[in-house]
């Protein structure tokens, strides 16, 4: 008898997946994310839960669940908020939606790079209020994208798909990473470490997973090293950067500019972030494309139902707990 719980709903094909190999499937009936008491209500009894990155999944919640459940099949690629060495103490296995939303997430960071640098919201915002009064020499203007240098912050595969795509702007490219990137090589990337690439890069671009190291890992300090004329890009998680600090260089004009498609406590926003001109806020849209939408939909639920069948999902995060 497989009992399984879905926290939101998703794209029709996982519910489908589901709903074909467990016996009872249940979903969130509101398409609202649940409330800490609800989620701990809801998984228990469960051998699998599908959860989302807004769900905070930790001990108190694993343990909720009960000693049979299986698994937490994350609805992303990010699982942080997941607290994977609990899961893996209670034998519980945690997966995620790797590799499916790469290019749907470099696509939306070069949506943010293209409509900074362009002011292209502060126009449209202008045409729409009907304050437009015909083309003018001085108005909007914005910078050039092409020729100009991308640092890719951490260049896995979102960051590298972000890279890939700055060819045919003729772009330079720096990028961190622990070991070179042949396919960024390939293209006259340069690897260098985190200050030669701020103080050098027209866009910053974040892809790195949060962690311990990298929470806050855009401070202050690091956006003074950031030429006054650069950007910042982040599509990855919010706590990357310091967002108060953020705040401040872009209101003093240190930099030129944010796209940020996440923050530091979703949904919340830092106050002063949204009154200022020079930033574009997106609400956390990376992957959400109804394509890729669907795909992960499909993969957190087929990994959900090989753990409850008893067999090894295909995107496991922590295997260990296969090995006790
Ligand atoms: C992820 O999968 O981690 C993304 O942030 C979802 O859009």
């Amino acid at each position: 008898m497989s009992n399984v719980y879905v926290t939101r709903r998703i794209p029709q094909p996982g519910l489908e997946i589901l709903e074909a190999a467990c016996d009872r499937v249940e979903v969130n009936p509101e398409d609202r994310y649940l409330t800490r008491e609800e989620l701990l209500r809801a998984v228990r009894g469960r051998d699998g839960v599908l959860c989302l990155l807004t769900d905070v999944i930790d001990d108190e919640v694993l343990a909720a669940a009960g000693p049979q459940c299986r698994v937490f099949a994350n609805y992303a690629v990010g699982f942080n908020n997941i607290d994977v060495a609990a899961a893996t103490r209670r034998g519980i296995m945690i997966t995620n939606t790797p590799g499916v939303l790469t290019d749907s997430t470099a696509d939306l960071a070069w949506a943010l790079i293209m409509s900074v640098a362009r002011r292209v919201v502060e126009g449209d915002a202008c045409v729409r209020s009907g304050k437009w009064d015909g083309w003018g020499p001085m108005q909007f203007l914005g910078q050039d994208v092409y020729e100009k240098t991308l640092g890719i912050v951490g260049a896995g595969r979102i960051g590298t798909a972000t890279a890939l795509r700055s060819v045919g702007f003729r772009m330079k490219v720096l990028y961190t990473s622990s070991r070179p990137n042949p396919e960024l090589d390939a293209i006259g990337g340069r690897r260098v470490d985190l200050l030669a690439l701020l103080r050098e890069s027209d866009f910053v671009s974040i892809h790195v997973a949060l962690n311990e190291q990298t929470r806050h890992l855009i401070g202050r300090k690091q956006l003074a090293l950031m030429k006054p004329t650069a950007y910042l890009i982040n599509t990855a998680r919010g706590p990357v950067v310091d967002e108060k600090a953020l705040v401040e260089a872009l209101r003093e004009r240190r930099i030129a500019g944010a796209g940020l498609d996440v923050y530091e406590e979703e949904p919340r926003i830092t106050p002063g972030l949204t009154d200022l001109p020079n930033v574009v806020c997106l609400p956390h849209l990376g992957s959400a494309t109804e394509a890729t939408r669907a795909k992960m939909a499909t993969m957190a639920a087929t990994n959900l139902v090989a753990a409850v069948r008893g067999e090894r999902p295909p995107n496991l995060v922590n295997p260990e707990v296969l090995e006790g």
